[in-house]
């Protein structure tokens, strides 16, 4: 009975063995919810303005800052080594670029993020210290994402904000990949060559869960942080207006 239901399984081409296949179909869930932030939901109306792109570059900044470090750091690390591709994948430089474009040449003194992201960062340095094995984690469900829908993103990007060619969205950009479809099957055969024992393999599906939570609370921390100032704006342009008309 159970070897029927196994080999059904199989036919049906549900989840195998294969440690690609079993993160995406652990964070399922997460990505729909992913989706359905008022962020992405923006994004994907076309409807993104240059202050939500601003704030989440900052993030984004910070977030794989820490991820590049903790991979480089670890680069030679059994379970770290066959996913290391910082030729093709990193994306520190490319966010330089898109700060200082948006900010000018002091973007380091600008850059401020909301507590979501320092816990995404603390946790991916956390790990880096004590559990390289879980990184492949964090690096698939940033760059395989990017690499994804965030194709989509950069088009919108661009034509929301106006711009033209690629400056200011080059985080978008990956020069170092001629066709994404080709290399994130060779990221997922890579995933599928790392030696894990089930205990291990149990945990980076639990924290590949826990990446899509992460950026899912950066994400509603940004849109909180800009609906908070955009309140600071109205309220102390309609105190300027009342200050305006009153006879003082
Ligand atoms: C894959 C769309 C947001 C992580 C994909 C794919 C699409 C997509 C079309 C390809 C699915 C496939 O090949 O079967 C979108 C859209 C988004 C969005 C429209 C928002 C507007 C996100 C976010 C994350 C993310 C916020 C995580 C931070 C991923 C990952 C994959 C993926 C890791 C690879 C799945 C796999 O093949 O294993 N996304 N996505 N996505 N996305 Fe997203």
């Amino acid at each position: 009975m159970e070897n029927m239901k196994s080999a059904r399984k199989d036919e049906a081409g549900e989840v195998g063995s294969d440690l690609s296949e079993q993160i995406k179909a652990a964070t399922k869930e997460n990505h729909v919810r992913a989706e359905n932030t008022q962020l992405m939901l923006s994004y994907q109306k076309g409807q993104i303005t240059v202050t939500q792109y601003k704030v989440l570059l900052c993030s984004l900044y910070e977030i794989y800052t820490a991820l590049e470090e903790e991979l480089d750091r670890n680069c030679s690390h059994p379970a770290v080594a066959p996913i290391y591709f910082p030729q093709e994948l990193s994306r520190v430089e490319s966010l330089q670029r898109d700060l200082e474009f948006f900010f000018g040449s002091n973007w380091r003194k600008k850059v401020i993020v909301p507590a979501a992201t320092q816990r995404y960062e603390q946790r991916i340095r956390k790990i880096g210290k004590q559990n390289p094995e879980l990184l492949v984690a964090h690096a698939y469900t940033r760059y395989l994402g990017d690499l994804s829908g965030g194709q989509v993103l950069g088009k919108l990007t661009q034509k929301s904000l106006g711009l033209s060619g690629t400056e200011g969205i080059s985080f978008f950009s990956f020069p170092g990949v001629s066709s994404p479809n080709r290399f994130k099957q060779l990221y997922r055969s890579r995933m599928n060559s790392i030696e894990l024992t089930e205990r291990e393999r149990a945990a980076v599906l639990e924290e590949a869960v826990s990446a899509f939570e992460f950026n899912i609370q950066v994400f509603d921390d940004l849109q909180k942080m800009l609906s908070v100032t955009a309140e600071t704006v109205d309220q102390s342009r309609s105190k300027a207006a009342g200050f305006q008309s009153s006879p003082i």
